[in-house]
């Protein structure tokens, strides 16, 4: 039988000066990276930078989801790691992307991300991350790369 899939969604606070001159190439190194990794660990999923935070889904077998988020999280490029999402899926969504890439997303949704406290109750968590999921996938669908 083959491995279960999980999904694994998280928010996280960029570390990174926001600014096009820092932030431009850092992502790419991070793409470039994540691109690599993924495709050779068989993970697929997006990134989103939005007024200096970070989201991403990531999709996997646990064994692979686990040894790639443990990096993430060490990476000093962000703190605050807040995981919203980690259950089982019974396929991928993102199965063209070994990382997709999506830029900004419109301010509404942003706010509504940004003001996600790290006090926030389990059922908000989870609907964000299940909003986040869901826009990660319609953006990349109308056209990311
Ligand atoms: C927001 C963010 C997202 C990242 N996403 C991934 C990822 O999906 N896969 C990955 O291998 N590394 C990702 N990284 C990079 C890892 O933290 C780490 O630098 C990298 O996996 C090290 O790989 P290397 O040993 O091949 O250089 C991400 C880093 C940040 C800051």
């Amino acid at each position: 039988m083959p491995e279960r899939l999980r999904k694994l969604v998280y928010l996280s606070h960029a570390t990174i000066e926001d600014d096009v001159h820092t932030l431009t190439p850092t992502i790419e190194e991070i793409l470039a990276t994540s691109r690599r990794n993924n495709a050779r660990a068989e993970i697929t999923g997006a990134l989103m930078f939005n007024h200096g935070y970070f989201a991403q889904v990531l999709e996997g077998t646990q064994r692979a989801l686990e040894a790639t988020f443990e990096r993430i999280q060490m990476d000093e490029r962000h703190n605050r790691v807040a995981i919203l999402a980690y259950d089982e899926v019974s396929h991928r969504v993102f199965e063209s992307w070994s990382m997709g890439w999506v830029g900004d997303v419109e301010t509404e949704s942003a706010n509504a991300f940004a003001t996600l406290s790290e006090k926030a109750d389990q059922q908000t968590r989870e609907i964000a991350g299940e909003r986040i999921y869901a826009l990660l996938h319609r953006r990349l669908r109308e056209g990311g790369m």
